[in-house]
């Protein structure tokens, strides 16, 4: 179904403003975070206003209806990726704090020294500098599927390097700079051949694709509220059951524990046993109102709207001499557009059409190895959400002609 996106726009309040007198936004950095729906935004003030009270710990009726609604958020959470159980969804701080409980938790219980894990040279820092600090305490080996000329991942670079019995595969699903999808059901099907366990790094496709982990078989799934229309502080670890089932514990605390001593605890049960202290209430209930909404619109026609758009972006922006276009053919990527400028600093490109209400991200984009792999210190990046509409490419291009302009 075609989206309306003038409908969509009104859920939107953020997109009415105006960055100075006269100057309405044009937003086009959902990739970094996402704005907000009127839903998840009331379902969170709502919470504050009606519910507020500590989850699974008192018996009075607040705390009853705090914790029924933290916990239906989990339940939707969990459909909206299609896990097999609310069990399997841990909540963590983001998509970093799910490595990191993977990096701590499964690989510190089960990886030892000269163990290979083998992760993408296209993976945001998050994805990275959990395994640099277990390379440096436990001597584990990393390796790195190469990325081509035009942005996708060299397959046959990975079925070398499966040969050499990975115990771990981690990789994104969609690159946050090139937007590259990348083929995780073919990618998990190939690593699970070798016995190796897989962490997908689910930041950037969760919000814009339909993504059911169960389809995948993924072994671990990571992603977070606030790229996929929800709050910031919330995000969430999916693993299979037997795996979280025997992974030791991450933080200790409250919550986490079934029983206490002096000497020693018992752990809880999932989902329990990894979240301890009092966690982000209003914002898992937020979380679930995104979900809600994104269910709503239809992350086909999410899917299909940003292609469109992309599509349009890539075709337009292609036309701007001394413009450099990063990543795969629309056909192969989400929203997402990062380009250089002949001459002219990314950050300057950034800061011009901010004057403009245009808001952009340049710089490195938090994967430093993927832009040295392609000689660059920095892009600039466009990126799309069901929101943004070709009159606001227009306005991009035009805005790029401007800098150029400028910088003559
Ligand atoms: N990972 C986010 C981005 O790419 C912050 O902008």
């Amino acid at each position: 179904m075609k989206l309306n996106v003038t409908e969509i726009r009104k859920d939107f309040p953020i997109l009415e403003r105006e960055t100075r007198s006269g100057v309405r936004l044009t937003y086009l950095d959902s990739t970094a975070t996402s704005q907000k729906p009127l839903s998840v935004i009331q379902a969170m003030d709502d919470f504050y206003r009606r519910s507020n009270a500590n989850i699974h710990r008192g018996v009075h009726t607040l705390a009853e209806e705090s914790t029924a609604l933290y916990e239906s958020a989990r339940d939707r959470i969990a459909k909206f990726i299609n896990a097999g159980s609310a069990r399997q969804i841990i909540y963590t701080r983001n998509t970093t704090e799910s490595i990191n409980l993977v990096a701590y938790s499964w690989a510190r219980a089960n990886l030892k020294q000269g163990d290979l894990v083998i992760l993408t040279e296209m993976e945001h820092h998050s994805n990275l500098v959990p395994w640099h600090m277990l390379q440096a305490e436990r001597g584990i080996e990393l390796d790195f599927i190469t990325v081509t000329e035009d942005g996708v991942l060299d397959l046959e670079v990975y079925k070398s390097l499966l040969s050499r019995r990975p115990k771990l595969v981690s990789f994104t699903h969609m690159s946050n700079v090139l937007g590259t999808v990348n083929p995780a059901a073919e990618m998990i099907k190939l690593a699970h051949e070798v016995d190796a366990i897989v962490l997908v790094d689910g930041a950037q496709s969760v919000p814009h694709l339909k993504v059911d982990v169960q389809a995948l078989d993924a072994d671990f799934y990571a992603f977070s509220a606030h790229k996929m229309c929800g709050p910031t502080g919330i995000g969430a670890l999916y693993g299979k059951i037997e795996l979280l089932e025997a992974m030791p514990p991450f933080l200790g605390g409250g919550d986490m524990i079934k029983e206490v001593k002096l000497r020693s605890f018992r752990a809880n049960t999932l989902p329990h046993k990894f979240e301890a202290g009092t966690p982000a209430i209003a914002e898992a209930i937020g979380f679930g109102a995104a979900v809600d909404y994104l269910t709503k619109i239809g992350m086909e026609n999410i899917s299909a709207h940003e292609h469109e758009i992309t599509e349009y972006a890539l075709e337009r922006l292609e036309e701007i001499p001394g413009l450099k276009l990063f990543g795969p053919s629309a056909d192969k990527k989400g929203g997402v557009a990062a380009f250089t400028l002949d001459g002219i600093h990314p950050h300057d490109v950034a800061q011009i059409l901010d004057q403009d209400g245009i808001a952009i991200r340049a710089g490195h984009h938090c994967a430093q190895p993927l832009h040295e792999k392609f000689g660059i210190p920095a892009t600039s990046r466009a990126s799309f959400y069901m929101y943004n509409t070709k009159e606001e490419v227009d306005l991009l291009v035009n805005g790029i002609y401007k800098v150029k302009e400028t910088f003559k």
